[in-house]
């Protein structure tokens, strides 16, 4: 890249609501690691967003925020590369989805299939404005850096629709200012939790954390669901969608190994027990060093904090940058002017 070329950028986010699990590793921060060598990148943890569903909870939310921010340094984020920024500590966010708000149609809202599912999800009473608003946050979260590139899951890329609608909308009515983002669909599939039902998610206790020690880990994996046919080890097993074998794919360095278990398998000559403990220890020794890094940084939260202050500084500057953009854009500021 020539050196007056300028890297391009890239935000993306996660809700602080607990530590990270295998599932967030393989479907982002896997990614995110390599990402961070080739572009400039925001990692935002956003803390506003988490009270869209977890406002009678702020006390896991804040401690959230130093669960994940560890969870980061312990899998290779590079805090001095990348800039990790808590949501809250930059008020531009919060203005941004304000002004931003006054310009998008509700209609924009109301279609977002993401937010539909997760508000018809949602008892009655959680339903509040603000959840309703949360991809308008998350627009302005996109917009602030002027990302050009937004690492996500699909279920998140109606968001990021959104926000290129709203900055078309805003460069049409106000001038240009901001670039159209776009979704950066990451190359691995989700991962299923251990009971084999969907995704990994804390609330069905069906995950792996980053955290976790080994005998833990080796519990979790001896509980996993398998082929649920298979009651005797001579009958022929499926290995397709399995989670067990799902999961050696992903974290298992040997494939022979996992090739000589996959015939077995299907032939039904070899026990779930023999996979279950070969799948253990690969996790086991792929979670060490973070472990270990983790552990390192627990006993060091002053480097826990210098690094989300290094990134929330320098998320300020190019905040401000922007916002000045916005509101000369939109004739705002040019007020003051008037009233000396
Ligand atoms: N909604 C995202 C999630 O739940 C988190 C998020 C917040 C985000 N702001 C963002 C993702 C901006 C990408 C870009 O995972």
């Amino acid at each position: 890249m020539a050196a007056n070329e300028q890297k391009k950028r890239i935000l993306t986010g996660i809700r602080p609501t607990g530590a990270l699990h295998l599932g967030h590793y393989v479907g982002a921060l896997h990614n995110w690691v390599d990402l961070q060598n080739q572009y400039e990148c925001y990692f935002l943890i956003a803390d506003y967003q988490a009270l869209g569903d977890h406002f009678h909870d702020i006390d896991l939310i804040r401690d959230s925020v130093l669960q994940v921010t560890l969870d980061w340094l312990a899998v290779g984020l590079d805090p001095e590369n990348s800039s990790f920024v808590v949501q809250s500590y930059v008020p531009e966010f919060a203005e941004l989805t304000m002004l931003l708000s006054f310009i998008t149609p509700l209609g924009m809202l109301e279609r977002n299939p993401t937010l539909k599912g997760e508000l018809d999800a949602l008892e009655v009473e959680r339903r509040t404005v603000g959840f309703f608003n949360y991809p308008m946050s998350q627009v302005a979260d996109i917009l602030i850096p002027r990302a050009h590139l937004v690492p996500v899951g699909d279920d998140q890329s109606p968001h990021v629709e959104m926000t290129r609608e709203v900055a078309r909308k805003f460069n049409r009515m106000f001038g240009e200012v901001f670039p159209e983002a776009e979704t950066l669909i990451g190359k691995v599939p989700r991962l299923s939790g251990t009971d084999g039902q969907g995704k990994m998610s804390k609330s069905k206790g069906n995950v792996i954390m980053l955290g976790d020690d080994e005998k833990t880990v080796t519990k979790k994996v001896r509980g996993m669901f398998t082929d649920p046919n298979r009651i005797r080890a001579d009958i022929p097993g499926k290995v397709e969608g399995n989670p067990l074998f799902q999961y050696h794919d992903a974290f298992n360095p040997d494939t022979a190994q996992i090739e000589d278990f996959k015939t077995r398998y299907r032939e039904g000559n070899i026990g779930d027990v023999e996979v279950k403990m070969a799948l253990a220890e690969a996790i086991n020794n792929f979670l060490d060093p973070i472990r270990e890094k983790r552990h390192y940084y627990e006993q060091n939260m002053n480097l826990v904090e210098d690094a989300l202050m290094a990134g929330v500084a320098r998320t300020r500057v190019i905040a401000a940058e922007t916002m000045k953009m916005v509101r000369d854009a939109m004739r705002i500021s040019s007020y003051t002017k008037n009233w000396k």
